[in-house]
């Protein structure tokens, strides 16, 4: 998706990293408490060491919610986790994206027009009434809205196996809520989870939006369990079972964990899965003098070896390739929207109307009262 993001005016493409800290460093002064600054686990350095809190998408969107007293939140991470800010804080507090072009390839792979059209498809097919729409965070404000209207909920990458037993699986009763899930953005972490809980193969078809209904026919609509959004994090999709089965070669007790967004037969290979936030366990619960490849983006794996000393933590692909967009914020951007508040003026703001601020509110809720 095209955002426009107007070029930064000369006084900060042309300023030194000093002069930029030195600009950001007053901005916070002059703002104190009325200014978050918020830095996702995938920020570079230079952004990060202005966090007033660090954290996964979700768990940051939580903590904006909880600060009432800031009036202004200054999301560093993508496009899609500052609208979660803007649904979850009150009318009084504005979120802002330093750069508008921080978006998310993956949650651009799954629009609403074609969400919305896989839908009438399949209720062309199968009985809609017993098809759930999960929807992982990393979607538009959009994307949530629609699960919200229709009766689903998010998901993160730690509790995607919650929503999709809450979808499908028996409740005391022995009832479930549904026949069939739809699951977009990402196919992998839809994948993965769907063999957490037993599934196989033969339950899930992939929805590719790009072919006539799906590329499916009707008996791959009413057979599959899982319907998978054909969707993926060009980050993640890079780590595969050869670098895993390279690392254990050279280091025969070393520990590989992944994230979820992952291809299944790298999870298959790795010791651990599991979110950003689980990454960071897993590497604080290793013994010292472990080696561990990390199987996510660049700057958290990175930032985990300088901060654990005692630890060795690599990238899983040596040829390591950051999240292009996340890297889109950097000092000069985040000193030109700061230094914005200190004048008075808002740039960047990210605002999602009422109506699907409500309804994407309430997709987000269901998933707060199943996990
Ligand atoms: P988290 O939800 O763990 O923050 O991950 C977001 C993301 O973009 C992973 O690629
Ligand atoms: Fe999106 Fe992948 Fe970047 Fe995460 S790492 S923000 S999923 S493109």
């Amino acid at each position: 998706m095209l955002r426009l993001q107007r070029a930064l005016p000369e006084r900060y493409t042309s300023a030194s990293p000093q002069q930029l800290a030195a600009w950001i460093a007053a901005a916070k002064e002059r703002l104190g408490s009325a200014l978050l600054v918020l830095g996702h686990h995938y920020q570079r350095d230079e952004v990060m060491r202005w966090a007033d809190a660090r954290g996964d998408s979700f768990a940051l969107s939580r903590l904006a919610a909880e600060h009432h007293e800031a009036r202004y939140i200054v999301f560093c991470g993508v496009h899609f986790m500052a609208e979660s800010a803007d649904v979850l804080t009150g009318p009084d507090q504005q979120v802002i994206l330093p750069d508008l072009n921080a978006g998310c390839s993956m949650a651009d792979m799954a629009d609403l027009d074609g969400v919305e059209e896989a839908w009438e498809v399949l209720a062309d097919t199968t009985d809609i009434e017993r098809v759930i729409p999960v929807t992982y965070v990393n979607s538009s404000a959009a994307l949530k809205a629609f699960v919200g209207r229709h009766g689903g909920a998010v998901c993160t990458s730690s509790n995607g196996r919650a929503v999709l037993s809450w979808a499908l699986l028996p409740d005391a009763d022995g009832r479930r809520r549904a026949d069939k899930v739809l699951f977009f953005p990402d196919q992998h972490l839809g994948r993965n989870t769907g063999y957490q809980l037993g599934w196989t193969e033969a339950d899930m078809r992939v929805w590719d939006p790009r072919r006539d209904a799906g590329g499916l026919d009707e008996r791959d609509v009413k057979e599959a369990t899982l319907l998978l959004w054909k969707g993926h994090c060009s980050v993640h999709q890079r780590f595969r079972p050869e670098h895993v089965a390279a690392f254990r070669a050279e280091h025969p007790d070393g520990l590989v964990v992944v994230h979820p967004e992952c291809a299944h037969d790298t999870v298959e290979v790795a010791d651990q899965v599991g979110s950003t936030e689980s990454i960071i366990k897993a590497v604080a619960a290793a013994p010292a003098g472990s080696v561990i490849a990390v199987g996510t983006e660049i700057h958290l794996v990175q930032r985990l070896d300088a901060e654990t000393p005692d630890k060795t933590v690599v990238s899983l692909d040596p040829l390591v390739c950051p999240c292009s967009t996340m890297y889109r914020i950097d000092a000069a951007h985040l000193a030109w929207a700061v230094e914005g508040l200190v004048d008075g003026e808002v740039r960047n703001r990210i605002s999602v109307d009422e109506e699907t601020a409500g309804w994407a509110r309430l997709a987000l809720q269901r998933m707060l009262d199943i996990t």
